[in-house]
């Protein structure tokens, strides 16, 4: 059912792909990246996916995700799940689970970036709703490989995401890792 328990156990699963996609902008402060489509252009002369989509970028949702997972799969029998007076769905976390959700965010970040290009929308100019979803579903999608993913927690993460994204982007703008606050 589409209720407070499933929004728990939606964001339980989904905290490595938030942890991975909010911390990739830092990459920048490391210095130089290098563009994963390596400054090609697609047929219609523009960007395949800008300079905004980076290697580095990519390995470091990978290792946080990974690293976020290990975490969770620590703390997970440590929490008060039985608190809950129904039976909570938690998945098991893992590594493994953690680097899936990491490596789908940032593969389908680039495909959002693809289509903003074709667009003609230059790199962080704002796209509404792809910007915020398109890590989202690739995460989904990866993780599936692995876990079962209820209907109810793609809804409630399709709900919630740009409603969360929004105000951690501000946040990550006055701190200076984002470029823009959106
Ligand atoms: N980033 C990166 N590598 C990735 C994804 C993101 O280096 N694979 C970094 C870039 O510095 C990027 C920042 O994270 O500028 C914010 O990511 P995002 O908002 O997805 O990129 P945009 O700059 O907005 O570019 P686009 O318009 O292509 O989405
Ligand atoms: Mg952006």
């Amino acid at each position: 059912m589409f209720d407070i328990y499933t929004l728990v156990e939606a964001l339980w699963l989904i905290i490595p792909a938030y942890a991975a996609n909010g911390l990739v902008p830092v990459v920048r402060k490391f210095g130089k990246t290098h563009p994963i489509d390596g400054g090609r252009k697609f047929i219609d002369n523009r960007p395949l996916l800008g300079p905004g989509k980076s290697w580095e970028g990519l390995i470091l949702a990978c290792v946080v995700g990974a690293l976020i997972g290990t975490f969770l799969m620590f703390v997970q029998p440590l929490l008060p799940w039985d608190l809950s007076p129904v039976q909570l769905d938690i998945v098991p976390m893992s590594p493994v689970l953690g680097l899936l959700l990491g490596l789908g965010a940032m593969i389908f970040d680039s495909i959002g970036s693809f289509i903003k290009r074709r667009l003609k929308l230059k790199r962080g100019q704002i796209a509404p709703l792809l910007d915020q979803e398109d890590f989202l579903i690739g995460s989904l999608l990866f993780a599936s490989l692995l876990v079962s993913i209820k209907l109810d927690w793609w809804i409630w993460l399709l709900v919630i995401t740009p409603i969360i994204h929004l105000p951690a982007s501000v946040v990550a703008y006055w701190l200076k890792v984002k470029r823009e606050p959106w």
